[in-house]
Order: C-alpha cells, then sequence, then structure tokens
C-alpha cells in the first residue's frame, strides 16, 4: 500500500477530467492572419520559405480574407509590396497605395473583419530600412512624420488598428497626434513595442521583399540579450498613447513576453513570426514531428506566457483544429 496523499494522476486519467482542470484554452478570437498584398489580378505566389503563405494581389485578398472569416478567423494584419520602391516610402502613405487598396477590398468582402496594417516603411523604401536613410543612417525623427502619414492613410482606408513597427522612437505619440488631428480618434494602435533584431524574420523578408541593401536593423531594434529594456520600451508606448502592446517574437521571447503581461494591463499581442512558422514546416514536411501537435503546443505556450493576441500564419489551421 502506497502513503501518497498527493496524487496528481487522478486528474490526468480522460480528457474529460483533463479539460476540467486545464488552465489555457485557445480560442478562435485570439489568432490574427498575417496577409501580404502585391500588384496584379489574379496573383496568388507562394513564399518558397513559408509554404501555405502566397503574395496576393488585391482582388485575391479579398477573397483569401472573407474565406478565412468564414472559416473562424476574427482578424488580418496587412504587409504590402508596392509596384515601385523609393528612398522616401512614397508607396506606403500614397492613398491608392498597395495596402490601402487591400483594405478598401477586404472592408468590402468581409465586413466584419478585424483590419489591422503594419505601419512601417522597410517594404517602400529603395534601401529597405524601416526609416530615412542619410549617410548610412536610419534616422529616427524625419522618419515619424513619414510614418505618421502612413498610419493615417491606412486608418482613412478604413483600418481598424494600425501596427506601427518601425521601432523608431516616439513613433507611437507621433501616430496617435496624427490621427487625432486627421478625426481619426477611433482608429487603435497596436504597437510593437518590443521588437527584437530577429533572425527569425528571414523568411519574411523574402515574403515582404524587404531585406535591408546595407547594414542591419540592430541599430533600431532590440538587442535579444535585453530583457529590462523591454519593459522601458513597453512604459514608452504606454505613455505615448499605444492601445494595445506586442512582443516579437514570441517563443523565444516567452520570459519577456510573461514579464511585460506582469507589469502592464493593456492587451497584449505576441508575434509568431515567420522564421518561428517555418521551422515547424519544413520538420513537419520532413516528417519528423506532428505538425499539428507541435502547433497547439507551440500556440499553447505563448497564450500561457500572458498573450491575449496571437499573430501567426497559422492562424487558420489553429481555428480549424479548435472547431
Ligand atoms: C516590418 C516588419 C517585419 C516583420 C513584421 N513587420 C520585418 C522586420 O522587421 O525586418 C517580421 C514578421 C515576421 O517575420 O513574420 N518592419
Amino acid at each position: 500500500m502506497s502513503h501518497l496523499i498527493h496524487r496528481p494522476r487522478r486528474l490526468r486519467r480522460r480528457e474529460s477530467l483533463r479539460a476540467l482542470v486545464r488552465e489555457t484554452r485557445l480560442e478562435r478570437e485570439d489568432f490574427i492572419l498575417p496577409l501580404f498584398a502585391c500588384p496584379g489580378r489574379g496573383v496568388r505566389r507562394e513564399i518558397p520559405s513559408m509554404p501555405g503563405v502566397h503574395n496576393l494581389s488585391v482582388d485575391e485578398i479579398a477573397v483569401e480574407a472573407a474565406n478565412a472569416y468564414e472559416a473562424g478567423v476574427r482578424g488580418v494584419i496587412l504587409f504590402g509590396l508596392p509596384e515601385t520602391k523609393d528612398e522616401t516610402a512614397t508607396g506606403a502613405y500614397d492613398e491608392k497605395g498597395i495596402v490601402q487598396q487591400a483594405v478598401r477590398a477586404i472592408r468590402n468582402a468581409a465586413p466584419e473583419l478585424i483590419v489591422i496594417t503594419d505601419t512601417c516603411l522597410c517594404e517602400y523604401t529603395s534601401h529597405g530600412h524601416c526609416g530615412v536613410v542619410r549617410d548610412g543612417e536610419v534616422l529616427n525623427d524625419e522618419s515619424l512624420d513619414l510614418l505618421a502619414r502612413t498610419a493615417v492613410s491606412q486608418a482613412q482606408a478604413g483600418a481598424d488598428i494600425v501596427a506601427p513597427s518601425a521601432m523608431m522612437d516616439g513613433q507611437v505619440g507621433a501616430i496617435r497626434e496624427a490621427l487625432d488631428g486627421a478625426g481619426l480618434e477611433h482608429a487603435a494602435i497596436m504597437s510593437y513595442a518590443v521588437k527584437y533584431a530577429s533572425a527569425f524574420y528571414g523568411p519574411f523578408r523574402e515574403a515582404a521583399d524587404s531585406a535591408p541593401a546595407f547594414g542591419d536593423r540592430r541599430a533600431y531594434q532590440m538587442d535579444a540579450a535585453n530583457a529590462r529594456e523591454a519593459l522601458h520600451e513597453a512604459e514608452l508606448d504606454y505613455e505615448e498613447g499605444a492601445d494595445i502592446l506586442m512582443v516579437k517574437p514570441a517563443t523565444v521571447f516567452l520570459d519577456i513576453l510573461k514579464m511585460v503581461r506582469d507589469r502592464f494591463d493593456l492587451p497584449l499581442a505576441a508575434y509568431h513570426v515567420s522564421g518561428e512558422y517555418s521551422l515547424i514546416k519544413a520538420a513537419a514536411q520532413k516528417g519528423w514531428i506532428d505538425e499539428k501537435r507541435v502547433m497547439l503546443e507551440t500556440l499553447t505556450s505563448i497564450k500561457r506566457a500572458g498573450a491575449d493576441i496571437i499573430i501567426t500564419y497559422y492562424a487558420r489551421e489553429a481555428v480549424k483544429a479548435l472547431d
């Protein structure tokens, strides 16, 4: 006879018991699907390093968004590949720009879908950096005006939420002021408050054609070694008026996610980025792992660490797995 009093296994004997004591549950409302808008008509071009993810022309992106909504996805975040790029990222704040067109088309095709726009310049600049470049430097204050104009044009096109990702100091404040000045007080800001200079963005740069032509992003994105600095970054964006904070990438920064969760009461998003997706896809294609289980375990870990919102290329599959 054993004298054990505590036997945690008692509540693991059947799925219904496990479900009874489950602490973290994924729900379809948790997920945001990233989509990439490109020029043309009828274009649906798969990204080689991101199986299942495509560059989509405006007509196709509207269909894709409507299908995602039908399948249970409640929000999308949009990126754009413009026709042409230049030094000052004109395509980012053109009212007929690729993302602005995509927002309008999606609004029409899926009126209830939450539309978020990534607010950055790197997809639109010829040099691929997230701000204005002079003498090899990415200038901070000179970039704020362009980011603010981009956010205003995206909100005017109908975006519910703009998501500044350039990591320029003061970008949230500049965008809030510009939105309010344009009568767009209702447009919310989801700030990429804590964004690390990460090698996990590799596949995204192929998808968005946004690799920097020289150097890297370490002069504006965060050093992966820093945790306290994440709280400082989040604090600044909170003070500047962010409505939602974000940590990015997600799985290799779960400790940071938890720290931000514990300190701030705003809704918190985590971006499960391209490289995190591609690693799972690649191993699954080799037959080395069970893709669905690894996906669900990964997404659960992100929610357990404190995320309310999970941006993931797996959004559709995740929602389907929950059905
Ligand atoms: C734009 C931006 C990037 C990502 C989101 N917004 C790329 C970067 O900073 O280089 C990465 C997303 C992903 O890897 O899935 N600045």
